[in-house]
Parts: structure tokens; C-alpha cells; sequence
């Protein structure tokens, strides 16, 4: 990420780095390997970083140690969440390197993500803040709802744009604004702030899928540091599909193959190109600039410089990701 939004909490980041692999550790190797073996391949630490910032909100010399366990714990979180996201796309490679499912299999996998979520939330029970387990709480149900509409979702032609906003925004959006909303209540910003706070995380958590699900279609492997072409694969229905079989030529052949559920490599390849030669890209990046853009001018003007420099350095990142 851009350094300007990483100056301000480099140092605090180092410290949750440090708390992340002390508390990954157990008696038993196999949870310990697959706890470390996530937090070494690092990871954007988007999350964290939001909560980090957003709890600099009004004071930015605030040296706050419940901070740094609420970060670790918001990360601890999101790795839980992609150690069983991987296993239910059967996902190879994460961050980089081979997934947990990929080298120790389905089984221990979906142990060590309820591990690894047991851990945040008794990380979270020291902090004695109620207010902070129930949200987080909250968007672990959030997520399990995201990710339970769109597996029932899979291979359906006629999606709305609102369908895939509402799951979009259970999967990812709730969770950003959550972490945002959580630092600037930490930071002792006043209600109106902390929602406005909460919003930004909650449009700048939108944008950041549809990037995810627009790279499916333009990245490469090495760059992303996980499989490419995989959501249609999987009859995952993305922002740029639901364009394409809006505006294509060939959105007939597409909505075929659609409901057909046949996704063997000429087909997926055929479908591909479908979505890439439309607008669909373009007209999915023009969303993310929309959100980004109502993500920066709703921040609250109560914001310390430093912290709103950091928030719009992460929004313009989002919006230029290739990773
Ligand atoms: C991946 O999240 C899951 C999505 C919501 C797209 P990130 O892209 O933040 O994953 P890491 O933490 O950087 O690996
Ligand atoms: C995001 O789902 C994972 C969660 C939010 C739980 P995806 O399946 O789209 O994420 P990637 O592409 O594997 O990172
Ligand atoms: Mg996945
Ligand atoms: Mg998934």
C-alpha cells in the first residue's frame, strides 16, 4: 500500500505482526504451522490498517495498546475467513503461496480457521469491550451469509446488480466498515463522526471486491498471488458477468454456457473473452471510481490531516491495485 497511508502506523503494524505470531502459536505443530504459515505470506493487511488509522482519527500520537490487540484480532479474522474460503473454491495458491487446503488438506484446514477464530475473539475478550466482540461478531455472521448467497447463487443467469451488491456487502463491505467503525469509536470520535467513518469503510469495501472480481478477469496469477479466472469457473456471477450479459453481442452464447453449468476450459476461455471484450471493465472500474469518489468526499471533517491523508491514500490504492 501507499506509503503515505502506512507512515503514520508503521510502527503499531510491526507490533500487531509480532502479535499475530505469538498467538499463533499451539502445542500442537500441525495448528501452529498453518497459523504461521498464513501470517509469514503477509497479505495487504487491510483491515488492521483501517482500524489502525481510523483509531488515529482524532489524535494521531495516541499510543492505544488495546489498538494493537483489536488489529491483530481484526487480521486473525480475515485469515480464518480465506483459510475456509480456499477450501470451499478449492483454491491452490493464496498470498503467494500454497493455501492451507493445498498442503495439509480440506480437514485440518477447516479446524485451523475455527481455530484461528477462537483465537481473535479470546484476543478480543481481553479487551473487556463488549461493544467491539459483538460487532466483529456481527461480521463474522456477515460473512458466512455473503459467502452462503453467493455459493446459492452460482450458475444463475439473472442476478441483479443489487443482488451482487447485497453480497458483496455482506462478504467484504461489512467488514471494512466495521474495521473503520471500530478505530474511530476507539479514537472517541463523536457519533456522527464514527458513522460517516464507518461509511467510507463500507464504500471503500464495495470498491475493493469489485477490483477483486474485475482482476479475476484482467490479472495474472503471479501478480494477484492467487488463481485468476476462477469465479466464472465456479459459476460465480460478478459484477463484470452481469454487465456482459446486459450489454454483449454474445450474451446469448454467455447465458447459455451460464445455465448450461458447463465450465470446461473451452468454455470458461469462450466466456472470458465474451466478458472482456465488452464494456463490462470499464464499466465495472467506473462503479469502483464512483464509490471511491463518495468513499473520500463523506469523510468527516473532524479528521486529524494525517488520518484523512491515510484514508484517501488507501481509497486511491483500492482503486489502483493490480494485487
Ligand atoms: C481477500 O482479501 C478476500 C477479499 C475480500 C477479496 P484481501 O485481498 O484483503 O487478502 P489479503 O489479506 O491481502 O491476502
Ligand atoms: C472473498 O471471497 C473471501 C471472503 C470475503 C471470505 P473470494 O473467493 O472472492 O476471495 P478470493 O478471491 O479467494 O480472495
Ligand atoms: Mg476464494
Ligand atoms: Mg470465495
Amino acid at each position: 500500500m501507499e506509503a503515505a497511508a502506512l507512515a503514520l502506523i508503521e510502527r503499531d503494524m510491526a507490533e500487531v505482526e509480532t502479535l499475530l505470531m505469538s498467538v499463533t502459536y499451539s502445542q500442537v505443530d500441525m495448528v501452529t504451522d498453518i497459523g504461521q504459515h498464513l501470517v509469514q505470506a503477509g497479505g495487504k493487511r487491510l483491515r488492521p490498517a483501517l482500524y489502525l488509522i481510523s483509531a488515529k482519527g482524532l489524535q494521531t500520537d495516541t499510543g492505544l495498546d488495546q489498538a494493537i490487540v483489536v488489529a491483530a484480532a481484526i487480521e486473525l479474522i480475515h485469515m480464518a475467513t480465506l483459510v475456509h474460503d480456499d477450501v470451499i473454491d478449492h483454491a491452490s495458491t493464496r498470498r503467494g503461496i500454497p493455501t492451507a487446503n493445498s498442503r495439509w488438506g480440506d480437514h485440518p484446514s477447516v479446524l485451523a480457521g475455527d481455530y484461528l477464530f477462537a483465537r481473535a475473539f479470546a484476543l478480543l475478550a481481553k479487551t473487556n469491550d463488549n461493544r467491539v466482540m459483538k460487532e466483529l461478531a456481527e461480521v463474522v455472521c456477515s460473512l458466512c451469509e455473503g459467502e452462503i448467497l453467493q455459493a446459492n447463487s452460482a450458475f444463475l443467469a439473472d442476478q441483479s446488480e443489487d443482488d451482487y451488491a447485497m453480497r458483496i456487502a455482506k462478504k467484504t463491505a461489512d467488514f471494512l466498515a466495521a474495521s473503520c467503525q471500530l478505530g474511530a469509536m476507539a479514537a472517541g470520535m463523536e457519533a456522527a463522526a464514527v458513522q460517516a467513518v464507518r461509511q467510507y469503510g463500507y464504500l471503500v469495501g464495495l470498491a475493493f471486491q469489485v477490483t477483486d472480481d474485475i482482476l479475476d478477469f484482467t490479472a495474472s496469477a503471479p501478480q494477484l498471488g492467487k488463481p485468476v479466472g476462477g469465479d466464472l469457473a465456479q459459476g460465480i456471477i460478478t459484477l463484470p458477468v452481469i454487465r456482459a450479459l446486459e450489454v454483449s453481442p454474445h450474451r446469448e452464447e454467455l447465458r447459455m454456457a451460464i445455465v448450461a453449468r458447463d465450465m470446461s476450459d473451452p468454455v470458461l476461455n469462450r466466456c472470458l473473452a465474451i466478458v472482456r471484450d465488452c464494456d463490462a471493465i470499464e464499466y465495472s472500474y467506473s462503479k469502483v471510481q464512483a464509490q471511491l469518489r463518495e468513499a473520500i468526499a463523506g469523510l468527516p471533517a473532524s479528521l486529524a490531516p494525517e488520518a484523512q491523508r491515510a484514508l484517501v491514500a488507501i481509497a486511491d490504492f483500492v482503486g489502483l491495485r493490480k494485487f
